[in-house]
């Protein structure tokens, strides 16, 4: 009897269809609802991108107005979640709390059983209101600062700051981070959202499939190398002389067969298509904060890498650095990353449930043959 193949890691198998997105790695290219990502992050707020994601057009001017105002009011936290976020040692990774509070929410939410799509997109835009609030209570806490109050006059990423922060951000730095969200909201089947639909395919409720897919983003070979990025910065070491250094800690890391965080991907050979216009973001954000030993750095690396191995930086890489420049955390750089996707996970998870065929693959057996119990034991 001939082995049945493997497909170890399910790379290169289509497992269904999907109208949310299209990667192109030939064409180097990403389509949310069939719009270039590149032209949705130059024209288009993430408000809009959001409700693309999950309506499948953009909004008029009418239907944006109505989505907004619903959004904004609410973003608020309620008493429960900030009690049980304080619960939480500080030694919590800012993934497990988030995790931690998408669950609380869905613990608490009278719709969670209903999984109609008209409840399903009620709870969609609850998560994408509240997330802000929830990351940015938890960074403050570690800071020992008292959570902000969202204010309903701000669009997503202006509020998203100053939440964080308590001040107002400025122009550049609210639109670098805006791109940043439109550009991390979705990307077809990767590890997170099929986690998502996986769970959603049991007929389980949309809270259960977000927070199995907080687990699933976590991970440094997903959503988790934006972070660790920064820790690779942080170990080479910012400031003069940090392209040689680069370099050498390059070296180094390779000839112990680390995996380099920030770079390469399973579906993009030759380059992955979102990396160009987050560079651009964070190029501007070095020239707002006057970081040029960062980018000197950020480039070092990415040519050795290119010259070492041939393998080219994804998203990760240069979002790491801008989050970092802007005054976020280290560790609260994946749950902006979980801010941002929650869109595309809650619109494949309705996607899923339109259609739904439980996913259930098969495996190999190769452990040991059939054996019995000894009689008398
Ligand atoms: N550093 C060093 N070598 C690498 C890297 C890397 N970042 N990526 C791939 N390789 C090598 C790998 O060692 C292997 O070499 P060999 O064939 O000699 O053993 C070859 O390239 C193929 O790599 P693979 O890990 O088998 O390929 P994959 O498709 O399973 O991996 C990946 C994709 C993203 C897991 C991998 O490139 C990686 O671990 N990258 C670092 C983590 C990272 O940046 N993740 C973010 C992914 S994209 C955005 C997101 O999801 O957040």
């Amino acid at each position: 009897q001939q082995a049945p193949e493997i497909y170890k890691g399910l790379a290169g198998v289509p497992v269904d269809y999907t109208a949310v997105s299209k990667v192109n790695p030939e064409t180097n290219s990403l389509l949310y609802r069939g719009y270039p990502v590149q032209e949705l992050a130059a024209s288009a707020t993430f408000e809009e991108v959001a409700y693309l994601l999950w309506y499948g057009e953009l909004p008029d001017e009418r239907q944006l107005a109505e989505f907004e105002q619903l959004e904004r009011s609410l973003r608020g936290l309620d008493h429960e979640i900030k009690r049980i976020i304080d619960e939480l040692p500080l030694t919590a990774h800012p993934m497990d709390v988030v995790r931690t509070a998408v669950s609380v929410i869905g613990a608490s939410d009278p719709l969670t059983p209903d999984d109609s799509r008209e409840a399903n997109l009620a709870k969609s835009i609850r998560l994408f209101a509240k997330l802000p609030s929830i990351v940015s209570y938890d960074q403050r806490r570690r800071h020992e600062l008292e959570f902000v109050e969202p204010r309903e006059d701000l669009g997503y990423s202006a509020n998203f700051l100053w939440q964080t922060f308590g001040e107002l951000p400025e122009l550049p730095v609210v639109s670098a981070f805006d791109v940043s969200m439109i550009l991390y909201a979705e990307h077809s089947f990767n590890a997170s959202t099929f986690t998502a639909r996986v769970i959603a395919s049991t007929l389980s409720d949309l809270y259960s499939a977000v927070t199995g897919a907080i687990g699933a983003l976590k991970g440094p070979l997903h959503g988790g190398a934006n972070e660790a990025v920064m820790h690779t910065f942080e170990e080479i070491g910012p400031g003069e002389g940090g392209a040689e250094r680069a370099v050498e800690w390059l070296d180094a890391a390779l000839a112990e067969k680390r995996k380099i965080m920030g770079f390469g991907h399973r579906v993009y050979k030759h380059g992955d298509s979102r990396v160009p216009t987050m560079r651009d973001s964070l190029e501007r954000m070095v020239e707002y904060y006057d970081r040029p030993d960062l980018l000197e750095l950020y480039v070092a690396l990415e040519t050795a890498m290119g010259e070492r191995k041939n393998i080219k930086p994804n998203l990760d890489y240069p979002a790491g650095p801008t989050y970092h420049l802007m005054g976020f955390d280290t560790e609260t750089f994946t749950p902006l990353f979980v801010a941002s996707r929650v869109t595309g996970w809650t619109a494949h998870i309705m996607e899923q449930l339109a259609s739904n065929a439980l996913i259930r693959p098969l495996s190999v057996y190769n452990g040991v043959d059939e054996r019995h119990v000894p009689e008398g034991r």
